[in-house]
């Protein structure tokens, strides 16, 4: 294998294994009815929050607990809780779906919403929205929304969050674009990504294929 190539497939390996592509069926099941064109908007919503909560599901499965004891009406129990603080950081707008899902699974978690837009020309994201206080004020930080097409909003939100003190961050998705698992996985090795399907490729206007359109739009009937 010549030099180029050996580091290609190299980094093809470091991405595998940083990416989480959910295998279960219920998984599968759903994202077909999302990526229907005709699905209509109460129903998309629905699928992204049913979609999103069996992603998290497994994004959280090495959460560390710590003890808690309980009294059951019967007995003591050593039982357990979540070590440490958890921040959900849906990325505006698509990102919105996502968050009652988290917040239902985890209902001590901060939300910190983070705005970025995609400029149609350059797809490079522009951040309008961010209230992030001045330090970290969370130890595990999951980055909520649906789409990572060119990675490029993916890895300025996972830059802001390291800024600010994040120790921990994981990407949580619905679908991911070959592109975009490489940019995010490059840019930061560090952070897990999970997904419910990894897709074929992106298109000329930088959206992903099959994909099912714009995330936001198909969300709340706009465009
Ligand atoms: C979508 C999506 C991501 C971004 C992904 O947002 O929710 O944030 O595109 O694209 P990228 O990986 O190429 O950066 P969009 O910019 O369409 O904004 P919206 O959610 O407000 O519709
Ligand atoms: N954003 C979306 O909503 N869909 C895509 O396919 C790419 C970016």
């Amino acid at each position: 294998m010549t030099g180029a190539r050996a580091v290609a497939s190299t980094d093809a390996a470091a991405v595998k294994a940083r990416l989480h592509v959910s295998p279960h069926p219920l998984v599968r099941e759903k994202l077909t009815r999302l990526r229907d064109e005709t699905t209509p908007p109460p129903e998309f919503r629905r699928l992204v929050h049913e979609i999103a909560t069996l992603v998290l599901y497994e994004a959280t499965a090495d959460l560390a607990l710590s003890e808690r004891g309980i009294r059951t009406p019967l007995a003591d129990w050593r039982g357990a809780r979540l070590k440490e603080k958890v921040g959900l950081i849906p990325v505006l707008r698509a990102g919105i779906g996502m968050v009652e899902a988290a917040v239902a699974l985890m209902p001590e978690a901060e939300v910190w919403h983070i705005g970025l837009f995609r400029d149609e020309r350059t797809l490079r994201p522009i951040e309008y929205y961010n209230k992030l206080p001045s330090e970290a004020t969370v130890q595990v930080c999951l980055v909520l929304d649906p789409m990572l097409a060119t990675g490029g909003s993916a890895v300025a939100t996972v830059d802001i969050l390291k800024k600010w003190g994040a120790r921990r961050v994981k990407y949580v998705g619905i679908i991911a674009a070959p592109e975009g698992a490489r940019a995010l996985s490059s840019a930061h090795p560090d952070v897990p990504i999970h997904v419910a399907a990894l897709d074929d490729h992106l298109n000329e206007k930088g959206y992903i294929v099959p994909g099912l359109g714009d995330a936001g739009d198909r969300q709340f009937g706009t465009g």
